[in-house]
């Protein structure tokens, strides 16, 4: 017989110190009802990226997506206040706004033609004479919240959730002396994983483990006995001092500075920086089996002088995500097997999972009982 859902939530034990602890149940990345409440509970409930300010600075400008499989639009108003709404036609639910991103004056759905301003309002419908106890001024398009942080633009679903810097709390001091703001987008790569998207967290955050022997590039230039993690409320920080090599020049010459940052913020943003360099990785769960990762490469310097350098950085960068992507699915596999119910976890590597899992679990029990 198949286990209840609160049987599978109560399999795991979020109170077991990281010493005794292990890893949330494997049926946790297979099962499609899980899927669902993280979607309910953690996608719809939490501030998720969806746009650089960079692509919003101008009246008119917009970016749609899909979150948490709503469809949406974040846009900038004629006032100069950025605001988002649910792409969705008050008419007959078409796609107001078709275009992945752009520029418009009004927004006009191209089913029946009906027309809003960028703040939402409804401001025209054609043939609708004759129509009785219709108020315009309650059918705009439904709003979301927008906040943004640094060179970041974020959505939350919840009308109810705590504001974005109080979401990140203090990864908002800790990034700042990084200046990534200074930094300027160059490229994005997409990886759809055949994985579960929690997997691909895992990798993230089990604190180098892996480093040493999946990405022995990376490694070459890594201080790994020197590696740190420090967890706080809703975020972990993995850094480790960084060392000059020759093993892999492309690694070498592309991966510099004093120390690498690895930032992931709950539940999914992960944020890594070298010097004059930073990528984020925005992981997209699709179904239980899959998941969607964007990787977005900044640069202090994108000038066409610099291109060349760019872009073999982002091949590095492209190089040990393959590495990754391999393992993710191979572990997938390995989590729908009879042979396996839950891990246990390194107590020097691998707090930053613990935490990901109790902040999981705290998400995932809120409201069931
Ligand atoms: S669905 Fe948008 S105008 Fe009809
Ligand atoms: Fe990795």
């Amino acid at each position: 017989m198949q286990a209840s859902i609160e049987e599978i939530l109560s399999s795991y034990n979020e109170s077991a110190p990281l010493a005794e602890a292990s890893t949330i149940p494997a049926s946790w990345y297979v099962d499609a009802r899980i899927a669902e409440l993280e979607r309910l509970n953690v996608f719809s409930k939490t501030w998720q990226l969806v746009a650089r300010t960079s692509q919003l600075q101008n009246a008119g400008d917009y970016v749609t997506t899909r979150l948490a499989g709503e469809p949406i639009v974040v846009i900038r108003g004629i006032d100069g206040v950025l605001r988002g709404f649910y792409n969705v036609c008050r008419h007959h639910a078409a796609a107001v706004v078709t275009q992945p991103c752009g520029q418009a004056q009004i927004l006009q759905c191209p089913y029946h033609g009906w027309k809003y301003g960028l703040d939402g309002s409804l401001k025209g419908m054609p043939e609708f004479e004759g129509v009785q106890k219709f108020d315009r001024a309650e059918n705009g398009l439904l709003p979301v919240r927008v906040e943004t942080w640094e060179c970041f633009v974020f959505v939350n679903l919840d009308p109810d959730a705590v504001s974005l810097h109080e979401f990140l709390g203090r990864l908002v001091q800790r990034v700042a002396p990084l200046h990534i703001g200074k930094l300027h987008y160059f490229d994005r790569r997409t990886y759809d994983i055949h994985c579960n998207w929690k997997v691909f967290v895992d990798n993230y955050l089990d604190g180098g483990y892996h480093v040493p022997h999946l990405h022995k590039g990376l490694s070459s230039v890594l201080d790994y006995k020197q590696y740190t993690i420090e967890n706080e409320d809703r975020y972990c920080l993995q850094s480790s001092p960084m060392v000059a090599s020759n093993e892999d020049a492309a690694t070498g010459s592309t991966r510099k500075g004093d120390r690498a940052w690895y930032f992931w913020q709950y539940p999914n943003l992960m944020i890594n920086c070298y010097e004059g360099y930073m990528d984020t990785n925005y992981v997209i769960p699709v179904d239980a089996d899959h998941c969607t990762v964007i990787f977005d490469f900044y640069f202090d310097d994108v000038s066409e002088a610099r291109r060349a350098y760019n872009a073999e950085s982002v091949n590095v960068g492209n190089r040990v995500q393959d590495e990754d992507l391999g393992i993710c699915e191979d572990v997938q596999r390995g989590l729908k097997s009879r042979a396996y119910a839950a891990g246990r976890l390194s107590v020097r590597r691998e707090a930053g999972e613990q935490l990901f899992h109790r902040l999981l679990a705290a998400d995932l029990k809120a409201q069931r009982s």
